[in-house]
């Protein structure tokens, strides 16, 4: 049915003339199948108009993840003439592009990621690997429309930036990078922003592995909700948001969450829900028992996930003083980060410890079985989360410092 804005309707969904045009196909086959799919999901969730989005990150990005279904579903998409119009990254891949060789993953796997990473650039999407777009230039205005697919940006752009997207799935990430657009449900709406979980934190967090441990036990009480934090005394870092965000994104499908006084949309007025419930947490114990698998010895640290920023990097090579690692010691960023930390020496000094800032790549979607690790030590709980079942390893969870000082002794203290 056709409105006076010259919008069609389609049930509660109205598309501009320019939206029902790439539906007619006017801008070509690979156009249509996007826009069909942004249309789907629209009806689906009872969407009224679709959005311009400012900027999209596109998940399924490892080989590993994809295989060739996943390749050839690229490859066919571009082939139809279909190419980003808006700001397009993708999240990491499962090696770094440049150093897999040395780090002894096979010519095999490294051949086909390339291939899914030249795929992605026919689709006229940014090489750039990376699930923290937001430390390399990407960071989305309060309130801005994006689509963004992987789970620990997503939360960190609704919740600390203020900007709006909902978690989007690889096709329908791609699909919003060629559109342009994403179909207005979810949080996209004002309305769905409100937290209906009230969080009250009772104790200390002294470290950002205390942050994860909080978003651990807070995502897995969560669910799908909003969490409204009170109680974090002293206003937390973005590194240590960051690490909030991805452990309750992990544990639970926490997608945004406010804190009292920090987060923009908090700060600027009410977000509580007038209805919701409570929850306190006034122990962490539980989440480091439930994150740590308890086994030596420890042959591989890693630390960057979320990909570290040039301070995280930063920490390491101080907390190391000067010493050098007996397990492997891994720091995954994105290449723009690592460029800055090379410039600031940082790169240099953590390799003389023995150490590799990587990039691209993120440890849980690479392909680990290939090098022989078995117990993985890192400060993140969304790696500690996904390690044992993604990547097959015994993970130790700790502090940074509990990290450097297991990269030193490649053992675990367990005093
Ligand atoms: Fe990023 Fe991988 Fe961690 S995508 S958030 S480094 S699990």
């Amino acid at each position: 049915m056709s409105t006076e804005l010259g919008c069609v309707e389609h049930d509660t969904l109205s598309l501009s003339p320019e939206e029902q045009a790439m539906l007619a196909g006017e801008e070509g086959p690979g156009v249509r199948k996007a826009i069909e799919i942004i249309v789907a999901l629209g009806r689906i969730y009872g969407a009224r108009r679709l959005v311009p989005v400012g900027s999209v990150q596109v998940a399924g990005v490892s080989y590993r993840n994809l295989g060739e279904a996943g390749l050839r579903f690229l490859r066919e998409w571009a082939d139809r003439g279909a190419r980003a119009r808006v700001p397009a990254l993708l999240n990491p891949a499962g090696v770094d592009l440049e150093a897999w060789r040395a780090l002894g993953f096979s010519e095999e796997f490294a051949a086909r990621q390339a291939a899914v990473i030249e795929a992605y650039a026919r689709l006229g999407v940014d090489a750039t690997c990376t699930c923290t777009p937001y430390l390399v230039g990407n960071r989305p205005r309060l309130g801005e429309h994006i689509a963004w697919a992987e789970s620990s940006a997503v939360s960190y752009a609704n919740s600390v930036l203020g900007a709006r997207t909902n978690r989007e799935g690889g096709p329908s990430a791609l699909a919003a990078a060629i559109t342009g657009r994403t179909a207005a449900y979810g949080l996209h709406l004002a309305e769905n922003r409100r937290a209906t979980l009230r969080v009250e934190v009772r104790c200390a967090l002294r470290s950002v592995a205390d942050f994860g441990a909080l978003g651990h036990l807070v995502g897995k009480a969560a669910g799908n909700r909003v969490p409204y934090f009170v109680g974090i005394e002293d206003a937390p870092s973005e590194i240590e948001l960051k690490a909030l965000g991805a452990a309750m994104a992990s544990s639970g499908a926490v997608a945004l969450y406010h804190v009292a006084g920090v987060t923009p949309e908090a700060r600027a007025g009410q977000v509580l829900a007038p209805t919701h419930e409570r929850l306190v947490v006034d122990d962490l114990r539980p989440a480091y028992a439930a994150l740590d698998t308890g086994s030596q010895p420890v042959d591989l640290v890693w630390f960057g996930c979320p990909h570290a920023g040039l301070e995280e990097i930063a920490e390491v090579v101080q907390r190391l003083r000067g010493r050098r690692a007996k397990a492997a010691l891994w720091v995954t960023t994105a290449r723009r980060v690592r460029d800055q930390a090379a410039s600031a020496g940082l790169v240099a000094a953590l390799e003389a410890a023995g150490g590799r800032v990587l990039t691209d790549m993120c440890v849980v979607v690479a392909p680990m079985q290939e090098l022989g690790f078995r117990c993985v030590a890192t400060p993140s709980a969304k790696g500690a989360t996904y390690l044992p079942s993604h990547a097959g390893l015994q993970v130790r969870f700790g502090s940074v410092e509990e990290c450097v000082e297991a990269a030193v002794r490649g053992a675990w203290d367990e005093s």
